[in-house]
């Protein structure tokens, strides 16, 4: 990969300027998500799409994104919201850009580096046009879309994918934080009444049973998707990383990969203002961080018993492929 070196680096008004920001592989600064001046929007109501429950910012810019033309070497970070789609999206940064951009790092938030193909905020920005505007190859591109939402380029040009899941008990204590804090999402109100959509799948990007379960079956069809689970990357970091290497045909050495393991553990990253998405004005942090707990089992201090029976029985119910199988502690 080649070295690339920035000059006046120190020089803060180099930062926002074109050249700069092409050489970090991300292409203009008119890009750039500063939301500091928007009135924000009461917050939005779901909807119905196709199925799915929506909000409008996902489904604005749907023709659009739907024509979105993929590359062979583009690689797709998919996930359900709060599964830890900035873990991996981190991690495949790291392992491509590291040495070549080191100074996008420092200087370019990861939502940015990673764009999120269907956000769209009319008149600002919009995630294809940020996908567009990357100059990286591959590009890094998050989606929360459930499968058959998923743009048809992907699968014509046949596309790398990796699927991040995270069980259901914490992945829903995640968004519940995550609504509360951030202002572009619907209010979710009491945690039992969130509970209770969660569980009848009115939640944005829709049910989360929908979601892991038809990406799983996807892999019949499709070979190039990895699919790995939240709980694995905190158990075993490094043999996760290992595997993820393995699918996208990279052989680190074991230190880069020690290496790595360590550069992404919880703690480093909320630290990291480019990667803890402190630099994004629609969240309150004094709510909650968007870097919360980064933990499993979690969900053990906001169940009750009953919820925690009701949730079991529900789960039998809707989780019948046995090939699928989460853990809800480690
Ligand atoms: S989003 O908004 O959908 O993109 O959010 P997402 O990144 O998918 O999920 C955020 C949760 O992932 C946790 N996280 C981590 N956990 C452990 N280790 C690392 N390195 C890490 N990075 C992010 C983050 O803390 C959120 O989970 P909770 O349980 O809320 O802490």
């Amino acid at each position: 990969m080649m070295k690339i070196k920035l000059r006046n680096k120190k020089r803060g008004g180099d930062y926002g300027n074109a050249t700069g920001r092409e050489a970090r592989g991300t292409k203009s600064s008119r890009m750039s998500l500063n939301l500091e001046k928007m009135d924000l929007p009461p917050r939005p109501e779901l909807f119905d799409f196709h199925g799915v429950s929506m909000i409008p910012c996902f489904t604005d810019n749907w023709e659009n994104y739907q024509n979105f033309q993929a590359r062979p070497d583009d690689i797709l970070i998919a996930t359900y919201p709060k599964a830890g789609t900035t873990w991996v999206s981190y991690i495949l940064d790291l392992l491509y850009f590291r040495e070549s951009l080191e100074d996008r790092l420092t200087t370019i938030p990861i939502y940015e580096r990673v764009p999120f193909l269907e956000i769209c905020i009319p008149g600002l920005f919009s995630g294809k046009d940020l996908v567009d505007n990357l100059t990286t190859s591959p590009r890094l591109i998050k989606t929360h879309l459930p499968v058959q939402f998923v743009p048809k380029s992907f699968w014509e040009q046949n596309c790398r994918i990796v699927y991040m899941a995270r069980n259901a008990k914490d992945n829903m204590v995640s968004f519940f934080h995550f609504d509360r804090m951030n202002k572009v999402e619907p209010d979710p109100g009491e945690w039992s009444s969130f509970f209770q959509r969660f569980l009848d799948g009115k939640m944005v990007f829709g049910s989360w049973y929908d979601h892991v379960n038809n990406w799983w079956k996807k892999k019949e069809s499709y070979s190039n998707l990895h699919y790995m689970f939240f709980e694995d990357l905190v158990e075993n970091t490094g043999h996760e990383i290992e595997k993820l290497c393995s699918f996208l045909g990279l052989s680190p050495s074991a230190e880069e990969v020690e290496r790595l393991s360590s550069s992404v553990q919880f703690d480093n990253m909320k630290k990291d203002k480019m990667a803890n998405y402190s630099t994004a004005p629609v969240m309150d942090f004094k709510i909650s961080p968007f870097m919360r707990k980064g933990k499993v089992g979690d969900w053990k201090n906001h169940f009750t018993v009953a919820q925690n029976e009701a949730f079991d029985e529900d789960y039998k119910k809707k989780m019948t492929d046995p090939t699928l199988q989460f853990r809800t502690e480690v």
